[in-house]
């Protein structure tokens, strides 16, 4: 890999983040991040673009002054074009463009769930990186899938939610329970006191690798009501053990899948992306399946799980290499497959 530095920009949902790599080292990954939808229980679009615009300058600067480098030393700007909300995507983009022009040098569109797989090549992220072909169980609070990676840029959906996304599903079921947004990590420290068998709820039955998460939502939702009718203080009494059940029942109907992709197309080196990775009872029972059937798994550091600029950069890096320029005529984009 090339030695070239690199400025990477994210801006798709609700952190301003950016970050600099040098060949695939991290040398500074900076983030803000958006207090003011926790008082909404989740993103309200317009505040992000405006907190965006806010964070940027200052998030870049940051980014420049702890990589200790000199503004010239930068080869290219990668950033991301999609998918994701569109005013907060244009800020980056928008911002990016400009920076590129003043500093003469490459503009590189990044794809952000391409990203988030691809952060498992930064050179601190794991051990040893994934081998080609890997499954990647990417979840996050917007996109839930199982990716075949066949090779750098050449990757599969396999399986994938056809509603709502597994973070999405802990955040509506946190705010069930009167959490602050996002739910997930909470849930999952809550978790940790809880019995995950004290509930019951129900699984979807679908057909081949996609997942469904809007049942056990409704399912929740029901059960609460109807206890809460009967006790009103049910969901205080019992916080732990919910919580407990709740993450056992979204970890197994990911994993689920995962593990049956991994023994139909018998592929044993398995990883997870996006945010949900974080959560402590996912990376267990991948933990788990490394010892019981015999996985190489593949766990980012924790800065890269969730959104960052380090895995933009990542991305960046590789399409650097190989000549993959963007024009500076570009256009951010909502939707982007990969
Ligand atoms: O990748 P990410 O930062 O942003 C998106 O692209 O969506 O993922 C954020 C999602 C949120 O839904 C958040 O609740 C979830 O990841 N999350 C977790 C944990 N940490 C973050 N879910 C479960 N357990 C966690 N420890
Ligand atoms: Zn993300």
């Amino acid at each position: 890999m090339s030695d070239s530095i690199i400025l990477g920009i994210e801006s798709s949902c609700d952190d301003t983040s950016a970050a600099i790599i040098k060949g695939n080292t991290i040398l500074s990954n900076i983030a803000a991040n958006q207090e003011i939808h926790k008082e909404y229980g989740g993103v309200v679009p317009e505040l992000a673009s405006r907190a965006h615009q806010q964070n940027i300058i200052p998030v870049v600067e940051k980014s420049i002054l702890k990589a200790n480098i000199q503004q010239n030393a930068i080869s290219a700007i990668g950033f991301t074009r999609g998918p994701g909300l569109l005013g907060s995507l244009l800020v980056g983009t928008s911002f990016a463009k400009s920076l590129a022009m003043s500093l003469d040098v490459p503009l590189i569109e990044v794809n952000h769930l391409q990203a988030h797989i691809l952060a498992h090549f930064i050179d601190d992220a794991n051990p040893v990186p994934p081998k080609f072909p890997f499954l990647c169980l990417t979840v996050s609070g917007g996109h839930t899938m199982i990716v075949l990676v066949k090779d750098y840029f050449d990757m599969e959906i396999i399986g994938k939610t056809i509603d709502d996304a597994a973070g999405e599903a802990f955040d509506k079921i946190g705010k069930i329970f009167d959490l602050d947004y996002p739910a997930g990590p909470i849930i999952d420290r809550l978790a940790k006191e809880g019995n995950p068998d004290a509930f019951k709820f129900n699984k979807p039955k679908l057909e081949n690798y996609d997942y469904s998460f809007s049942g056990i939502k409704t399912s929740v939702l029901y059960f609460i009501q109807k206890e809460v009718k009967k006790n009103p203080d049910f969901i205080k009494e019992n916080m732990n053990d919910l919580c407990a059940s709740v993450q056992k029942c979204i970890i197994e109907i990911l994993m689920n899948k995962l593990e049956k992709a991994a023994k139909d197309l018998d592929i044993k080196e398995v990883a997870i992306a996006g945010g949900v990775s974080a959560n402590s009872a996912l990376r267990q029972i991948m933990q788990d399946n490394h010892e019981k059937l015999g996985w190489n798994i593949y766990i980012p550091k924790f800065e890269y799980t969730t959104d960052n600029a380090a895995m933009i950069a990542m991305v960046a890096q590789l399409k650097f290499e190989r000549g993959e320029f963007t024009d500076l005529r570009t256009t951010a984009t909502s939707k982007y497959d990969l």
